[in-house]
């Protein structure tokens, strides 16, 4: 199970780096307009930060050919991009030939399971169902994700892997692991509140106090 950070901010990314349990980035237009500045310095300098883990890095142009030339040379900024292309009609067979040519490939926007698996048969390395944005219209976005994996294992398609996006809070973070996504790209927030318990506060402080009640100077 891999957990990637949705964001842009490099502070967030370093940060979270640093705690060893980060293993990729997703970024997409809203999030870098977020952050401002050089989009393509951004991508660069996450890259770097994150050379053990894959950076979903999105396509921007809308034209057929546009999308092809424009996924290309983003696959060319560093080894660990994954080119991001929506999952419409109109991209399937620049998709295919772009899996041919061997750039690797998320198809995002995803949010039905046939839509799932015209991309397994296309070659790309990730899918990324929204789950926050299902449940926005009053559909079961976790529902989607146990769908697919049952899909992806029943057929064998299992070199496209899960990745459960559009993630809004800790409950949507705990449901997609449990239905068996490969990987979770979440917020900052989200993991902020992921990785924090009030009764393991509670439980630090109260060994702490026992443990100045002992009255020792040097321990070990
Ligand atoms: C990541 O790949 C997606 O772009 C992101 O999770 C979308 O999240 P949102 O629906 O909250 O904008």
């Amino acid at each position: 199970m891999k957990i990637f950070l949705d964001t842009a901010n490099i502070e967030s990314i370093k940060q979270w780096n640093n705690t060893g349990i980060l293993d990729g980035v997703t970024t997409n237009p809203t999030l870098l307009k977020k952050e401002g500045g050089d989009a393509k310095k951004i991508i660069q300098e996450i890259c770097t930060i994150m050379s053990h883990g894959d950076v979903s890095v999105e396509v921007t142009e809308t034209e057929k050919d546009k999308v092809y030339k424009q996924a290309k040379e983003i696959a060319s900024i560093a080894s660990n991009v994954i080119v991001k292309i929506p999952c419409h009609k109109d991209y399937y067979a620049v998709i295919k030939k772009l899996t041919q040519e061997g750039v690797q490939i998320n198809v995002t926007l995803v949010f039905t399971l046939l839509q799932s698996l015209f991309m397994c048969k296309l070659g790309v390395k990730y899918i990324s169902p929204f789950i926050g944005r299902l449940d926005d219209i009053d559909s079961p976005g976790v529902e989607l994700i146990d769908t697919l994996r049952i899909m992806v294992d029943e057929y064998k398609l299992t070199d496209t892997k899960i990745l459960a996006a559009s993630i809004r809070n800790v409950k949507h973070f705990h449901e997609v692991i449990m239905a068996g996504a490969d990987v979770a790209t979440v917020p900052v927030a989200v993991l902020e509140k992921a990785a924090q318990h009030p009764l393991t506060n509670i439980g630090i402080q109260k060994f702490m106090e026992d443990w100045k009640k002992l009255g020792i100077k040097q321990f070990p």
